[in-house]
């Protein structure tokens, strides 16, 4: 058995990671890691615990005690699996407290890291590629224009029964962009060796079938 492959997709909310991350990864057969949960799961560990999210120092001590991890594609916070609680809109908005936050940001790489053992994985995040894998064989950055990536998350909240407005999304995504970037530790951006695909006006199929290519490549190099 070979070294295990590591495919890293990063990139701005709403680029359609999670849809293609899964997909790719059932195609494979690899496992796939949504490393954006564990900052999720972490936000809602401090919320329930009554932690004031604007003092580094508070959050830092409660996230130390809070024991999170990955089984399989499900996020479990002390025991208890948080997979629907970390979605909601509410706590969405919260998470960039502890994204800014360096030593929250060791500890959910950690737990990535070991979430991934020693099996093939896509791992799908904001610094997938830069930071969690930087050997990653194959690193994805996925973009898509901010109103293309607003217009796909209000359908997805309508669906899910959510009245928002497009506005209220288009401006959630903008804001989230905003501090993705602008945070001093591990802030998105483009690793060198990343392929970067625009993702508007293209089909998921089609993004999926393009990645599995390139995945497919590698592999066979790696056996060459
Ligand atoms: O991908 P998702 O929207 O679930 O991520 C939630 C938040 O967690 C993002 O807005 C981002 O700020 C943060 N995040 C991060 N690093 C990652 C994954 C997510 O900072 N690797």
């Amino acid at each position: 058995m070979g070294e295990p492959i590591r495919v890293a997709i990063d990139g701005p909310a709403g680029a359609g990671k999670s849809t293609v991350a899964k997909l790719l990864a059932e195609r494979l057969g690899f496992l796939y890691l949504d490393t954006g949960a564990l900052y999720r799961a972490a936000t809602l560990g401090c919320i329930g615990r009554n932690i004031d999210l604007s003092k580094p120092d508070e959050v830092v001590a409660a996230v130390k005690k809070m024991f999170i991890e990955l089984r399989g594609r499900v996020p479990y916070l002390d025991g208890r699996d948080v997979a629907r609680d970390i979605r909601r809109p509410e706590l969405t908005r919260e998470v960039r407290y502890l994204a800014a936050n360096p030593a929250v940001r060791r500890q959910m790489t950690q737990v990535a890291q070991r979430a991934a053992k020693s099996l093939d994985v896509v791992a799908e995040g904001r610094d997938a590629g830069t930071v969690i894998f930087p050997g990653a064989q194959l690193k994805v950055y996925l973009d898509a224009t901010v109103e293309e990536r607003a217009k796909r998350r209000h359908a997805e909240l309508l669906e899910k029964g959510d009245n928002i407005r497009g506005e209220e999304v288009l401006e959630a995504i903008r804001s989230r962009d905003k501090s993705d970037v602008e945070r001093e530790d591990d802030p998105l951006q483009i690793a060198v060796d990343a392929e970067v695909i625009d993702t508007t006006g293209l089909k998921i199929e089609q993004v999926v079938d393009k990645l599995e290519k390139l995945v497919k490549k590698e592999v066979a190099k790696r056996s060459e």
